[in-house]
């Protein structure tokens, strides 16, 4: 047993509607640190009363959605002096909400797809005013495509919107990128090779996510290699943007053109063995126990 790092609490589970996920995502990470010979315990919040996580020396987070990706868990560890992996509570908050993170970006000339910020009041003249049609529908903090869907008419839009505000009262309506998905993974200050999604549904929804299995993963993206490096270190910066560090996740689409648009940044992203962060780390030489290694050492008090 190796004690450079003290005893790990993996925490996982939790009780936003990622559970599921999470668990697969800890019991992973958990069985990692093990095979490395480092002490670690599995830790669901929902179990246990979380105070007693003072009693490990670091938490590796791999709670995903509200609670754990939404700065909550970040500053109950940092009040009670606890080292933990991922991006500090600020940054964890911003990344969560998609209006937030897109008027940061906005702001730094980070390109984003065009949006505009709904409530009932808003008309649907005024959305076909700012962006066009087809668009996307979200709720600015959730996950997993929960509450997403693609708006091609206005019954559609109205029938969205009332499903979408029960889910969050901030929701946002986005201009569509027609074209490919990508993801760029980025660990330590590092980005790792851009992964292309194909999902066979219309778009990246839950079903795609978590249901079937037949999105395609394509690595090397078959992006031209220059605009790769270009893209991806465009990625870091707007990982930085939002005051992210340690590892995350950054989302983008490119449209028929060419042109990137930036759609989401990932605070804590899931880390099954077949997960992209760990399919990203892979191209390079990195092996799931190396990448947990590599991420338990950015672990800090933040
Ligand atoms: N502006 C957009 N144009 C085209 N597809 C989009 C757009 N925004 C989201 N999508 C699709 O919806 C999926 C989920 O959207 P995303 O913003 O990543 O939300 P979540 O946080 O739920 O993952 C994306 O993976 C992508 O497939
Ligand atoms: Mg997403």
């Amino acid at each position: 047993m190796r004690d450079d790092f003290g005893k790990v609490a993996v925490l996982m589970g939790g009780d936003s509607n990622e559970r599921a996920v999470s668990l697969l995502s800890g019991g992973a990470v958990f069985l990692a640190l093990k095979r490395l010979g480092i002490e670690a315990e599995a830790f669901d919040p929902s179990d246990r009363d979380i105070n007693e996580i003072q009693s490990y020396n670091r938490v590796f987070i791999t709670l995903h959605g509200r609670g754990g990706e939404d700065g909550s868990v970040q500053a109950f560890l940092k009040s009670k002096n606890v080292a933990y992996t991922g991006s500090d509570s600020l940054s964890s908050a911003i990344g969560m909400d998609k209006i937030k993170t897109k008027l940061l970006w906005r702001s730094l000339n980070i390109p984003t797809p065009d949006f505009l910020q709904v409530n009932e009041k808003t008309s649907y003249i005024e959305i076909l005013d700012a962006i066009s049609v087809p668009f996307f529908i979200k709720p600015s903090n959730e996950g997993s495509s929960i509450g997403i869907d693609k708006i091609k008419n206005e019954k559609q839009y109205q029938e969205a919107f009332l499903k979408t505000s029960k889910i969050d009262t901030n929701v946002i309506v986005e201009k569509f990128v027609d074209g490919e998905e990508f993801t760029v993974a980025i660990v330590n200050g590092k980005t790792f090779p851009v992964i292309k999604i194909k999902p066979s549904n219309e778009f990246y929804d839950y079903e795609a996510k978590y249901i079937k299995d037949d999105t395609q993963y394509i690595c090397p993206s078959g992006i031209e290699k220059n605009k790769e490096a270009s893209i991806s270190e465009e990625a870091l910066k707007a990982f930085k943007a939002v005051g992210c560090s340690s590892w995350g996740r950054v989302d983008f689409m490119m449209d028929k053109a060419g042109r990137h648009y930036f759609i989401e940044v990932n605070t804590s992203p899931g880390m099954t063995s077949h997960s992209l962060v760990p399919m990203a780390a892979k191209e390079v030489g990195i092996n799931f126990d190396q990448l947990v290694l590599e991420i338990l050492k950015t672990a800090d008090v933040k």
